[in-house]
Protein backbone atom coordinates (compact mmCIF):
# COMPACT_ATOMS: atom_id res chain seq x y z
CA UNK A 1 0.00 0.00 0.00
CA UNK A 2 1.13 3.66 -0.87
CA UNK A 3 1.42 5.49 2.09
CA UNK A 4 1.78 9.44 2.98
CA UNK A 5 2.28 9.22 6.26
CA UNK A 6 5.23 6.72 6.85
CA UNK A 7 4.94 7.50 11.19
CA UNK A 8 0.94 6.19 10.94
CA UNK A 9 2.18 3.16 8.78
CA UNK A 10 5.23 1.67 10.66
CA UNK A 11 2.95 1.96 13.72
CA UNK A 12 0.13 0.39 12.22
CA UNK A 13 2.70 -2.63 10.82
CA UNK A 14 4.32 -3.29 14.38
CA UNK A 15 1.61 -2.72 16.72
CA UNK A 16 1.59 -6.24 17.50
CA UNK A 17 4.88 -6.99 18.36
CA UNK A 18 7.12 -5.82 21.51
CA UNK A 19 9.83 -3.33 20.99
CA UNK A 20 12.29 -5.87 21.73
CA UNK A 21 11.10 -8.41 19.13
CA UNK A 22 11.74 -6.02 16.28
CA UNK A 23 14.57 -6.14 14.05
CA UNK A 24 15.41 -4.59 11.07
CA UNK A 25 17.48 -5.14 7.51
CA UNK A 26 19.25 -2.18 5.93
CA UNK A 27 22.24 -2.37 3.55
CA UNK A 28 25.23 0.43 3.48
CA UNK A 29 22.73 3.54 1.14
CA UNK A 30 19.36 2.77 2.85
CA UNK A 31 21.32 3.01 6.74
CA UNK A 32 22.98 6.62 5.76
CA UNK A 33 19.17 7.83 3.34
CA UNK A 34 16.13 6.21 5.14
CA UNK A 35 17.07 5.15 8.08
CA UNK A 36 17.11 8.22 10.01
CA UNK A 37 12.88 8.75 8.73
CA UNK A 38 12.04 5.49 10.08
CA UNK A 39 13.68 6.60 13.58
CA UNK A 40 11.72 9.41 14.01
CA UNK A 41 8.85 6.73 14.99
CA UNK A 42 10.57 3.75 15.96
CA UNK A 43 13.13 2.86 18.63
CA UNK A 44 15.59 0.37 17.33
CA UNK A 45 18.64 -0.27 19.47
CA UNK A 46 22.31 -0.63 17.01
CA UNK A 47 22.66 -4.54 17.78
CA UNK A 48 18.82 -4.94 16.28
CA UNK A 49 20.33 -3.60 12.87
CA UNK A 50 21.50 -5.55 10.59
CA UNK A 51 23.46 -3.85 7.79
CA UNK A 52 24.56 -5.84 4.81
CA UNK A 53 26.36 -4.31 1.55
CA UNK A 54 24.79 -3.12 -1.02
CA UNK A 55 24.37 -4.55 -4.69
CA UNK A 56 23.14 -8.03 -6.76
CA UNK A 57 26.70 -9.29 -5.98
CA UNK A 58 25.51 -9.33 -2.98
CA UNK A 59 22.48 -11.20 -3.30
CA UNK A 60 24.09 -14.56 -1.63
CA UNK A 61 23.58 -17.58 0.87
CA UNK A 62 26.38 -15.95 2.43
CA UNK A 63 24.37 -12.88 3.49
CA UNK A 64 21.00 -15.11 4.04
CA UNK A 65 23.07 -16.94 6.30
CA UNK A 66 24.55 -13.49 8.07
CA UNK A 67 20.87 -12.71 8.09
CA UNK A 68 20.17 -15.83 10.02
CA UNK A 69 22.82 -15.62 12.81
CA UNK A 70 22.09 -12.21 13.26
CA UNK A 71 18.81 -13.24 14.54
CA UNK A 72 20.02 -16.06 16.46
CA UNK A 73 22.89 -14.15 18.14
CA UNK A 74 20.23 -11.48 18.72
CA UNK A 75 17.47 -13.92 19.85
CA UNK A 76 14.68 -13.71 17.81
CA UNK A 77 12.12 -15.69 18.67
CA UNK A 78 9.13 -17.19 16.31
CA UNK A 79 7.36 -13.86 17.92
CA UNK A 80 9.94 -11.55 16.30
CA UNK A 81 9.28 -9.09 12.94
CA UNK A 82 11.57 -8.48 10.29
CA UNK A 83 11.25 -5.37 9.03
CA UNK A 84 13.64 -4.81 5.82
CA UNK A 85 14.14 -1.29 4.25
CA UNK A 86 15.88 -1.45 1.08
CA UNK A 87 15.71 -2.23 -2.94
CA UNK A 88 14.51 -5.61 -4.26
CA UNK A 89 18.27 -7.08 -3.27
CA UNK A 90 17.20 -6.78 0.24
CA UNK A 91 14.05 -7.47 0.36
CA UNK A 92 14.19 -10.83 -1.87
CA UNK A 93 16.56 -11.83 0.64
CA UNK A 94 15.31 -10.74 3.44
CA UNK A 95 11.91 -12.12 2.85
CA UNK A 96 13.64 -15.93 2.11
CA UNK A 97 15.27 -15.24 5.44
CA UNK A 98 13.04 -14.65 7.79
CA UNK A 99 10.56 -16.97 6.29
CA UNK A 100 12.67 -19.87 6.91
CA UNK A 101 13.44 -18.66 9.96
CA UNK A 102 12.56 -20.94 12.71
CA UNK A 103 9.92 -22.08 10.08
CA UNK A 104 9.07 -18.78 9.46
CA UNK A 105 8.46 -15.35 11.25
CA UNK A 106 6.76 -12.17 9.90
CA UNK A 107 8.65 -9.40 7.74
CA UNK A 108 7.59 -6.38 6.47
CA UNK A 109 9.22 -5.11 2.95
CA UNK A 110 9.75 -0.93 3.29
CA UNK A 111 10.82 -0.33 -0.37
CA UNK A 112 13.09 2.47 -1.03
CA UNK A 113 13.72 2.33 -4.94
CA UNK A 114 10.68 2.48 -7.44
CA UNK A 115 11.58 -0.71 -8.67
CA UNK A 116 11.41 -2.68 -5.28
CA UNK A 117 8.26 -0.51 -4.43
CA UNK A 118 6.06 -1.78 -7.96
CA UNK A 119 7.76 -4.99 -8.23
CA UNK A 120 10.03 -7.23 -5.77
CA UNK A 121 8.54 -6.08 -3.00
CA UNK A 122 4.98 -7.18 -3.43
CA UNK A 123 3.93 -10.34 -4.36
CA UNK A 124 5.96 -12.62 -2.27
CA UNK A 125 8.37 -13.69 -4.07
CA UNK A 126 11.63 -14.20 -2.27
CA UNK A 127 14.95 -15.71 -2.90
CA UNK A 128 18.86 -15.45 -3.79
CA UNK A 129 20.70 -15.51 -6.65
CA UNK A 130 22.67 -19.37 -6.49
CA UNK A 131 25.95 -20.63 -8.93
CA UNK A 132 25.53 -17.54 -11.29
CA UNK A 133 21.52 -17.85 -11.46
CA UNK A 134 19.25 -15.02 -10.54
CA UNK A 135 16.89 -15.78 -7.94
CA UNK A 136 17.78 -19.43 -7.92
CA UNK A 137 17.02 -20.60 -4.68
CA UNK A 138 13.50 -19.15 -3.05
CA UNK A 139 10.05 -19.13 -1.87
CA UNK A 140 6.65 -17.87 -2.20
CA UNK A 141 6.20 -16.37 0.94
CA UNK A 142 3.94 -13.04 1.74
CA UNK A 143 5.29 -9.93 3.55
CA UNK A 144 3.04 -9.00 6.46
CA UNK A 145 2.92 -5.72 5.26
CA UNK A 146 4.95 -3.32 2.49
CA UNK A 147 5.46 0.23 3.22
CA UNK A 148 5.62 2.12 0.30
CA UNK A 149 6.75 5.82 0.88
CA UNK A 150 7.21 8.14 -2.37
CA UNK A 151 9.37 10.27 -0.24
CA UNK A 152 12.07 7.84 -0.34
CA UNK A 153 11.77 7.83 -4.39
CA UNK A 154 12.37 11.48 -4.81
CA UNK A 155 16.45 11.61 -4.13
CA UNK A 156 16.95 9.04 -6.63
CA UNK A 157 18.85 9.32 -9.59
CA UNK A 158 16.51 9.66 -13.18
CA UNK A 159 18.01 6.05 -14.46
CA UNK A 160 16.48 4.77 -11.68
CA UNK A 161 13.43 5.91 -12.15
CA UNK A 162 12.81 5.30 -15.05
CA UNK A 163 14.11 1.53 -14.19
CA UNK A 164 11.14 0.84 -12.21
CA UNK A 165 8.61 3.04 -15.09
CA UNK A 166 9.73 0.58 -17.18
CA UNK A 167 7.63 -2.30 -14.89
CA UNK A 168 5.16 0.65 -14.58
CA UNK A 169 4.60 0.07 -18.38
CA UNK A 170 4.14 -3.18 -18.07
CA UNK A 171 2.03 -3.60 -15.80
CA UNK A 172 -0.35 -1.00 -18.18
CA UNK A 173 0.29 -3.34 -21.11
CA UNK A 174 -1.14 -6.04 -19.38
CA UNK A 175 -3.91 -4.36 -17.93
CA UNK A 176 -5.48 -1.38 -19.70
CA UNK A 177 -5.45 0.85 -22.35
CA UNK A 178 -6.76 3.70 -19.68
CA UNK A 179 -3.50 2.69 -17.81
CA UNK A 180 -1.51 3.08 -20.58
CA UNK A 181 -2.31 6.18 -22.12
CA UNK A 182 -1.46 7.78 -18.15
CA UNK A 183 1.87 5.81 -18.40
CA UNK A 184 2.52 6.90 -21.75
CA UNK A 185 1.26 10.41 -21.02
CA UNK A 186 4.09 11.39 -17.99
CA UNK A 187 6.29 14.18 -18.66
CA UNK A 188 9.78 12.75 -17.81
CA UNK A 189 11.16 16.08 -18.90
CA UNK A 190 10.09 18.23 -17.24
CA UNK A 191 11.94 20.30 -14.98
CA UNK A 192 10.77 19.65 -12.09
CA UNK A 193 8.72 15.52 -12.05
CA UNK A 194 5.20 15.88 -10.26
CA UNK A 195 5.76 13.60 -7.80
CA UNK A 196 1.71 13.40 -6.99
CA UNK A 197 0.91 12.28 -10.02
CA UNK A 198 4.11 9.90 -10.13
CA UNK A 199 2.78 8.52 -6.93
CA UNK A 200 -0.87 7.82 -8.39
CA UNK A 201 0.08 5.93 -11.26
CA UNK A 202 2.38 3.68 -8.89
CA UNK A 203 -0.32 3.28 -6.64
CA UNK A 204 -2.26 1.81 -9.50
CA UNK A 205 0.48 0.02 -10.81
CA UNK A 206 1.23 -1.49 -7.42
CA UNK A 207 -2.68 -2.67 -7.32
CA UNK A 208 -2.20 -4.30 -11.10
CA UNK A 209 0.18 -6.74 -9.01
CA UNK A 210 -0.96 -6.97 -6.04
CA UNK A 211 -4.74 -8.19 -8.06
CA UNK A 212 -2.30 -10.51 -10.37
CA UNK A 213 -0.68 -12.12 -7.81
CA UNK A 214 -4.08 -12.16 -5.48
CA UNK A 215 -5.60 -14.40 -8.59
CA UNK A 216 -2.45 -16.92 -8.79
CA UNK A 217 0.08 -16.62 -6.19
CA UNK A 218 2.43 -18.82 -7.40
CA UNK A 219 2.29 -18.60 -11.34
CA UNK A 220 0.63 -21.37 -12.17
CA UNK A 221 -1.20 -19.22 -15.16
CA UNK A 222 -2.31 -15.27 -15.10
CA UNK A 223 0.63 -14.16 -12.73
CA UNK A 224 2.81 -15.14 -16.04
CA UNK A 225 1.31 -12.08 -17.72
CA UNK A 226 3.94 -9.98 -15.28
CA UNK A 227 6.67 -12.25 -17.19
CA UNK A 228 5.91 -10.31 -20.36
CA UNK A 229 8.98 -8.33 -21.73
CA UNK A 230 11.26 -10.64 -19.19
CA UNK A 231 12.20 -13.35 -21.82
CA UNK A 232 13.85 -10.89 -24.28
CA UNK A 233 14.64 -8.36 -21.48
CA UNK A 234 16.66 -11.00 -19.05
CA UNK A 235 18.42 -12.68 -21.94
CA UNK A 236 19.59 -8.60 -22.92
CA UNK A 237 20.37 -7.91 -18.61
CA UNK A 238 22.53 -11.54 -18.53
CA UNK A 239 24.21 -10.38 -22.22
CA UNK A 240 25.52 -7.31 -21.41
CA UNK A 241 26.77 -8.23 -17.77
CA UNK A 242 28.68 -11.27 -19.49
CA UNK A 243 29.86 -8.25 -21.64
CA UNK A 244 31.30 -6.12 -18.14
CA UNK A 245 28.52 -3.68 -19.65
CA UNK A 246 25.88 -4.35 -17.00
CA UNK A 247 22.50 -2.39 -17.21
CA UNK A 248 19.55 -1.63 -15.06
CA UNK A 249 16.96 -3.90 -14.99
CA UNK A 250 14.00 -1.75 -16.20
CA UNK A 251 16.43 -0.84 -19.42
CA UNK A 252 16.76 -4.48 -20.35
CA UNK A 253 12.70 -4.97 -19.70
CA UNK A 254 12.00 -1.87 -21.63
CA UNK A 255 14.16 -3.10 -24.61
CA UNK A 256 12.37 -6.57 -23.85
CA UNK A 257 8.96 -5.07 -24.36
CA UNK A 258 9.81 -3.59 -27.31
CA UNK A 259 11.03 -6.77 -28.95
CA UNK A 260 8.02 -8.59 -27.51
CA UNK A 261 5.56 -6.19 -28.61
CA UNK A 262 7.45 -6.62 -32.09
CA UNK A 263 6.63 -10.24 -31.78
CA UNK A 264 2.61 -9.10 -30.56
CA UNK A 265 1.91 -7.02 -33.69
CA UNK A 266 3.44 -10.30 -36.28
CA UNK A 267 1.83 -13.28 -34.71
CA UNK A 268 -1.61 -11.46 -33.23
CA UNK A 269 -2.02 -8.64 -34.72
CA UNK A 270 -1.33 -6.03 -31.59
CA UNK A 271 -2.55 -3.05 -32.71
CA UNK A 272 0.10 -0.64 -34.50
CA UNK A 273 -0.41 2.56 -33.14
CA UNK A 274 -0.44 1.40 -29.41
CA UNK A 275 3.06 -0.44 -30.74
CA UNK A 276 4.07 2.94 -32.32
CA UNK A 277 3.40 4.97 -29.11
CA UNK A 278 5.44 2.76 -26.32
CA UNK A 279 8.60 2.33 -29.00
CA UNK A 280 8.66 6.00 -29.47
CA UNK A 281 8.44 6.21 -25.20
CA UNK A 282 11.19 3.45 -24.98
CA UNK A 283 13.49 5.32 -27.14
CA UNK A 284 12.97 8.35 -26.30
CA UNK A 285 13.70 7.28 -22.77
CA UNK A 286 15.76 4.35 -22.13
CA UNK A 287 17.96 5.14 -25.83
CA UNK A 288 18.55 2.46 -28.09
CA UNK A 289 19.97 -0.88 -27.10
CA UNK A 290 23.29 -2.21 -28.80
CA UNK A 291 24.09 -5.64 -30.05
CA UNK A 292 25.96 -6.60 -33.11
CA UNK A 293 23.63 -9.49 -35.69
CA UNK A 294 26.79 -11.72 -34.56
CA UNK A 295 25.18 -11.89 -31.54
CA UNK A 296 22.00 -12.83 -31.72
CA UNK A 297 22.35 -16.46 -31.21
CA UNK A 298 24.07 -15.73 -27.41
CA UNK A 299 20.99 -13.86 -27.24
CA UNK A 300 18.47 -16.92 -27.91
CA UNK A 301 20.88 -19.21 -25.88
CA UNK A 302 19.77 -17.44 -23.39
CA UNK A 303 16.18 -16.98 -23.75
CA UNK A 304 16.23 -21.21 -24.19
CA UNK A 305 18.06 -21.27 -20.91
CA UNK A 306 15.47 -18.94 -19.14
CA UNK A 307 14.32 -20.26 -15.97
CA UNK A 308 10.81 -19.62 -16.84
CA UNK A 309 11.21 -22.76 -19.41
CA UNK A 310 9.19 -25.80 -19.01
CA UNK A 311 11.55 -27.95 -22.05
CA UNK A 312 14.85 -27.74 -22.76
CA UNK A 313 15.36 -25.06 -26.09
CA UNK A 314 12.08 -23.79 -25.91
CA UNK A 315 11.92 -20.08 -25.55
CA UNK A 316 8.35 -19.47 -23.51
CA UNK A 317 6.97 -15.67 -23.34
CA UNK A 318 3.67 -13.92 -22.92
CA UNK A 319 2.24 -11.77 -25.56
CA UNK A 320 -0.61 -9.61 -26.10
CA UNK A 321 -3.43 -9.41 -28.80
CA UNK A 322 -4.25 -6.45 -27.40
CA UNK A 323 -3.82 -4.09 -24.60
CA UNK A 324 -4.51 -5.81 -21.47
CA UNK A 325 -5.42 -9.07 -23.75
CA UNK A 326 -2.54 -11.53 -23.09
CA UNK A 327 -1.82 -14.99 -24.58
CA UNK A 328 0.33 -17.08 -22.06
CA UNK A 329 3.02 -19.79 -23.25
CA UNK A 330 3.89 -18.72 -26.05
CA UNK A 331 6.92 -20.12 -28.15
CA UNK A 332 7.90 -18.03 -30.86
CA UNK A 333 10.35 -19.88 -33.76
CA UNK A 334 13.54 -18.60 -33.70
CA UNK A 335 13.35 -17.16 -36.62
CA UNK A 336 10.46 -14.88 -35.49
CA UNK A 337 13.02 -14.28 -32.67
CA UNK A 338 15.69 -13.15 -34.53
CA UNK A 339 13.31 -10.62 -36.37
CA UNK A 340 12.11 -9.00 -33.25
CA UNK A 341 15.62 -8.45 -32.27
CA UNK A 342 16.75 -7.04 -35.67
CA UNK A 343 13.62 -4.56 -35.26
CA UNK A 344 14.57 -3.90 -31.74
CA UNK A 345 18.66 -3.32 -32.89
CA UNK A 346 18.08 -1.37 -35.52
CA UNK A 347 14.63 0.41 -35.82
N1 LIG B 1 8.38 -10.05 -11.05
C1 LIG B 1 7.33 -10.83 -11.52
C2 LIG B 1 6.50 -11.44 -10.46
O1 LIG B 1 6.53 -10.99 -9.33
O2 LIG B 1 5.82 -12.38 -10.71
Amino acid sequence: MITYDFDLALREATALYQQEQIFLLVDENTRRLCLPELQKTLTIPEQHILCLPAGETNKTLASVQHIWDFLIRQGATRQSLLLILGGGVLTDMGGFAASCFKRGIAYVNIPTTLLAAVDAAAGGKTGFDYQGLKNEIGLFSKAAATIVYPAFFETLPIEQLLSGYAEMLKHALISSPLELVQVLAFDWNAATLDWQRLSEILSRSIDIKNYIVEQDPEEHDLRKTLNFGHTVGHAIESYALQNGEPILHGYAVAYGIVAELYLSVTKFGFPQNYFRQVVSFVTEHYGKPVCPCKDYDRLISLMQHDKKNQSVGEINCTLLRNVGNYQLNQHPTREEVLDALDFLFNQ
